[in-house]
């Protein structure tokens, strides 16, 4: 069974009608990313970071997987597929994915501040408050990989791509590292597609499908079948 990795960024939910971070009216132009999205922004003020991924949260709860999704979820009935997420959301296990990782969290999950990374809990999608303990006692944060913290997944990451026979690179611009660079792992005669509406700047070679996420999918699914 051929193996197919698909790394996945906040462009694959739009369709979805959640904002992704840096097109025009993205997140990071409505919110300062070193305020809301840093360990140094959570220790200047945890209410302000707290708010900001409740409402991710609440967002997410209302929102349903798209095509894009169903689809990569379809390829598990012919290929062995791993997802590698950069995105905080559920909609790739709602749309029946079953291998995820989550390089930047889980927005349905918590952890104490003082905590292993590990150590998370589900929460659903109840707003965590200031004031809300961990088991340990310590603040409840969210489950999130900040901006000037380590990311745990990123060697099952490193792995799943490095096996690939085929890298689907979908709504990503590929500018946060290290995730940035999974794509510097695939082995030499690994197939790389990259689905996006917009030019993304990148050193492989690779074919680019220049589409929204369920059309692009839609388009490589008969490419893929063909290989
Ligand atoms: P970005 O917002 O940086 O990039 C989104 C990509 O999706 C862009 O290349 C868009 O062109 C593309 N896009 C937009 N609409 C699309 C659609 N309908 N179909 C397909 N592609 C579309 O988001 P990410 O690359 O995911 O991390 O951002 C990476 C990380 O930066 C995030 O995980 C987050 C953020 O800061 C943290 O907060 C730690």
């Amino acid at each position: 069974m051929k193996k197919i990795v698909i790394l996945s960024g906040a462009g694959i939910s739009a369709e979805s009608g959640i904002s992704t971070f840096r097109d025009s009216d993205g997140l990071w132009e409505n919110y300062k990313v070193e305020e809301v999205a840093s360990i140094e922004g959570w220790y200047k003020d945890k209410g302000k970071v707290l708010q900001f991924y409740n409402l991710r949260r609440k967002d997410i709860e209302s929102k349903n997987p798209n095509k894009a999704h169903l689809i990569v979820a379809q390829l598990q009935e012919k290929y062995n597929v791993t997802v590698v997420t950069q995105n905080i959301d559920n909609l790739h296990e709602r749309a029946g994915s079953k291998k995820v990782i989550h390089l930047h969290g889980e927005i349905t999950k918590g952890r104490g501040e003082g905590e292993n990374y590990y150590d998370a809990i589900d929460i659903g999608y109840t707003d965590i408050q200031l004031g809300d303990k961990a088991k340990d006692g310590s603040q409840l944060r969210p489950h999130i990989v900040w901006f000037g913290e380590a990311v745990p997944e990123l060697e099952k990451g490193i792995k799943a791509v490095s096996e690939a026979d085929i890298l689907i690179v979908v709504g990503t611009s590929l500018v946060v590292y290290p995730a940035a660079g999974l794509i510097n792992y695939t082995k030499n005669n690994c197939r790389i597609f990259l689905i996006d509406p917009n030019d993304v700047s990148t050193n492989v070679p690779h074919t680019h499908i220049k589409e929204k996420a369920s059309v692009g999918m839609e388009k490589l699914l008969n490419i893929i079948d063909k290989l």
